[in-house]
């Protein structure tokens, strides 16, 4: 491995070279899952925003295609989502081709500048080859701006039961809704948030889609902050409840969050994905992401994971999985037999991958903690806390940790769940770990920077006997040539 690629991703889609942040326009159309992102092609920090692109037909490999999206006289290319115009309501097809229309926003730099609070608007670009090449639509901007400095990122859905599109937009502290019947003039509908949730920043990427509980549809409203995430910076708060075409009523006002980790940001849903609800975040966080010891490229997308809904006490609560086909990736499972400090199991012993799938099952009657180390004394230590009856995960001494005086800390994620028995599932990929608890009901996605790989894992604190965690490791392929 050259070193320069230490730490890159081995099945977790991240950009050849230069910077990415949030996954953009996320759609499954002919076959093909399409992934934009925001990019920055000529540099390793954020710069004047792109949409690179990248697509896959199993939600595994992915392939990097040209850039989709050029910053023009109107701005730069912020995130913005994608939706397949069936009936060709927007009039963009032609010769009976589907467009598929891009709503993203113009942030326009020089308007930023002159302090007019109006340099963010929202936009169109359609595709008439399946998503392969773009073109702006020459009637830019189709939502210009009422004077609300943060006015961004549009989600767009097609509500069947009004033949209407939907627009999610993320409006300064709040969200606002508006809805058109061909993508290009949009009314007002109503807005939500200003007195409810998690207000510790601006409110950015939203999102709205329905999800069946037991043959009922509650709507799912995703709301990511910047800071203001429950374990520092940035970070993804949801509400669930109704939605009548126009107005969002929560069934609930309690704070929650998709993510409890640090590094799950601007995560939406892709469209014109069927029965299922699949959802990719950016594996990284506003406060260390253009600092973080990676080159040639900064960033990676989380795994893409499937959503549902599961009630917990009187609350509807969402729960969020890895994506089965993700499965294609396992190697030969192993029974691991309690691995001490002193004898931890040697995963180059086990496979030549340098990511794998841990499956855990123990009971919530006490503490336990696993650590992942190597060589140099780095460690990841991840677990249940019985005593605060949290989830955790520990990167404080998990390696290069200074580059930014948070990023070296404990992180916590309470347990919502009840049941006595614990199960975890727990996705390592160098760099990376994502631990989905109780089915998905609390879920942390962190990122550490070890100088060399964590190759040895051992229980370092848990109950012996019959009541000792049960737990298995599964090596997963590279999708990295
Ligand atoms: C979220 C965000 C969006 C914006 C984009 C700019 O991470 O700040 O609100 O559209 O990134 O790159």
């Amino acid at each position: 491995i050259p070193t320069s690629e230490a730490h890159r991703p081995q099945f977790h889609f991240s950009p050849k070279a230069h910077w990415m942040n949030d996954p953009n326009g996320m759609v499954y159309y002919k076959g093909t899952y399409h992934l934009f992102f925001q990019y920055y092609p000529d540099g390793m920090t954020w710069g004047p925003m792109h949409w690179g692109h990248t697509t896959s037909t199993d939600l595994v490999h992915w392939q990097e295609q040209p850039i989709a999206l050029y910053p023009d006289s109107l701005g730069y290319i912020f995130s913005g989502s994608v939706v397949v115009d069936v009936n060709n309501t927007s009039g963009l097809g032609k010769n009976g081709q589907t467009p598929l229309v891009a709503i993203f926003t113009h942030h326009n730099p020089k308007l930023e500048k002159a302090k007019t609070d109006k340099h963010e608007y929202q936009s169109l670009a359609y595709s008439l080859d399946e998503g392969k090449t773009w073109t702006k639509y020459a009637g830019n901007p189709v939502l210009p701006n009422p004077g609300i400095t943060d006015f961004r990122d549009p989600k767009v859905r097609w509500y069947e039961s009004q033949k209407k599109w939907v627009m999610t937009l993320a409006t300064k502290d709040r969200v606002t809704f508006y809805s058109s019947p061909n993508l290009k003039e949009w009314t007002k509908e109503s807005e939500f948030g200003k007195e409810v949730g998690a207000h510790g920043g601006v409110w950015e990427c939203p999102d709205l889609f329905p999800l069946d509980h037991k043959g009922k549809k509650a709507w799912v409203l995703l709301v990511s902050i910047n800071p203001g995430g429950p374990n520092g910076g940035s970070a993804t708060q949801y509400f669930v409840g109704d939605f009548d075409g126009k107005t969002f009523k929560p069934y609930s006002t309690k704070t929650k969050w998709v993510d409890y980790g640090t590094d799950n940001y601007a995560g939406v849903t892709f469209a014109n994905t069927g029965n299922r609800t699949l959802f990719m975040g950016w594996m990284s966080n506003w406060q260390y992401a253009g600092v973080v010891p990676t080159s040639p490229w900064r960033s990676a997308t989380t795994v893409p994971r499937e959503l549902g809904l599961k009630e917990v006490g009187n609350e509807l609560c969402l729960i969020s999985m890895p994506v089965k086909e993700l499965n294609a990736l396992n190697g030969q499972r192993v029974a691991l037999k309690n691995p001490t400090a002193k004898t931890p199991f040697d995963l180059p012993a086990q496979s030549k991958t340098r990511s794998f799938k841990l499956d855990i099952a123990t009971s919530n009657s006490s503490d336990f903690s696993m650590t992942l180390a190597n060589e140099q004394g780095n460690e990841l230590i991840f677990g249940y806390d019985k005593t605060a009856n949290a989830y955790f995960i520990d990167r404080s001494k998990s390696g290069k940790i200074d580059f930014e005086k948070g990023f070296g800390k404990r992180h916590i994620a309470p347990r919502s769940s009840s049941s006595t028995t614990m199960t975890l599932t727990i996705l390592v990929d160098v760099a990376s770990i994502e631990m989905f608890a109780d089915d998905g009901l609390t879920v942390m996605t962190d990122i550490f920077f070890p100088e060399s790989d964590l190759t040895k894992l051992f229980i370092s604190s848990a109950k012996g006997g019959s009541s000792a965690p049960v737990v298995s490791y599964t090596p997963l392929l590279s999708t990295v040539e």
